[in-house]
């Protein structure tokens, strides 16, 4: 049997957080050669939301400059921009005809999302999850390693291929492959720094409440210094009672590369005042690779560039084929 195929992608809006990386990118690497691997930037779903055009470029650059810089090998993984791939909206489209409007008014994310916005909710952002399906299902994707909070986009998904290989398909031979979520419990939900029952988000207007890759180590410092502790001594996990102190030591745990059992025992008996500056310090050490290597590549924008021209080119290949299957099976004419 062959590999497994992998597919998951980043929007890029907003700078790369903890959240991000623990929850999504930090699997995407360190499971990268046991897979068939399609990382992409989703330039697409960044303005169902208002933007600025003038940084769109840049923040998809910067973000296949993070991609690679976290450790993705662009010779065992295909990394590209959505919007090179012309028949991501083109499937969209198709599947939005088979979906439900009530499935999608049912998302979480658009509801949050939408309050903010009141009336200048774009018909985008509702369709965002139909287009998120579309990505995947273009790759007849096994597995779809993301965050807790793509859960439900991921159920959603799975509905609409089995509603289109249902009312379109042969049930001995499915169009489109339904895919598994892979969401990894420990650092699927990465929380605000200000909040600890709040997930860590681009979106939140609050710097401080999230440690971006590229923060300075003074940033770090000073942003892990401010954050939302407890009056309580000693520091255990799972106690839910004590949020930000089960955020904060797991960030301690995931970032150090120890053991929780040695976490555990390191910390039972520590105050703030001495974990604090020792998470800060690992985090530092942890993201001080990932932001050399991201100078690095920044400064050569032709190997960047080649990247995601080699990657724009394999995607296509697969997508295409797909594209192609669905239409056939909806009944467009290919010869006219
Ligand atoms: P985005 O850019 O909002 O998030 C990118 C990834 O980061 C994860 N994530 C988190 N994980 C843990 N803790 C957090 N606080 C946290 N915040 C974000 C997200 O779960 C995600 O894996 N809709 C996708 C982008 C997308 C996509 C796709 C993903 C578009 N098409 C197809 C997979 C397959 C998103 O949330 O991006």
């Amino acid at each position: 049997m062959g590999q497994k195929r992998v597919l998951s992608g980043v929007q890029p809006t907003g700078s790369l957080h903890l959240g991000n990386y623990l929850g999504a990118l930090k699997t995407w690497v360190s499971e990268q050669y046991e897979y068939e691997n399609y990382f992409f930037i989703a330039d697409l779903h960044a303005i169902t939301v208002p933007h600025d055009p003038k940084t769109l470029a840049e923040n998809t650059y910067t973000l296949a400059a993070l991609y690679l810089a976290c450790g993705l090998d662009p010779d065992s993984t295909t990394i590209f921009v959505q919007s090179h791939v012309s028949a991501h909206a083109e499937l969209a489209w198709l599947l939005n005809c088979i979906t439900p409007l009530n499935w999608l008014e049912r998302m979480i994310q658009f509801k949050e999302k939408a309050i903010k916005q009141g009336e200048e909710v774009s018909i985008g952002l509702l369709d965002y999850p139909v287009l998120q399906a579309a990505d995947i299902l273009l790759y007849q994707a096994d597995l779809v390693p993301v965050g807790e909070d793509q859960k439900q986009h991921l159920e959603l998904t799975r509905d609409i291929a089995a509603r289109f290989n249902f009312q379109f398909g042969h049930p001995k031979a499915p169009i489109l492959k339904v895919p598994e979520p892979l969401i990894r419990p420990e650092g699927a939900r990465v929380m605000s720094l200000t909040d600890g029952t709040k997930k860590m988000s681009k979106s939140d207007p609050s710097e401080q409440s999230r440690i971006n890759l590229l923060d300075s180590p003074d940033a770090i410092r000073n942003k892990v210094k401010r954050c939302k502790t407890d009056p309580v001594r000693g520091l255990a996990f799972d106690d839910p009672e004590r949020p930000e102190c089960q955020n904060l030591l797991t960030l301690y745990w995931l970032l150090s590369g120890k053991s929780k059992a040695d976490v555990t025992a390191e910390c039972a008996d520590m105050g703030w005042g001495q974990f604090k500056p020792l998470l800060a310090e690992t985090i530092i050490e942890a993201l001080q690779p990932i932001q050399s290597n991201y100078r690095d590549l920044m400064g050569d924008r032709s190997q960047l560039e080649a990247v995601l021209q080699q990657g724009r080119g394999r995607a296509e290949v697969l997508a295409r084929q797909t594209l192609q299957a669905a239409k056939d099976a909806l009944g467009y004419t290919r010869t006219l």
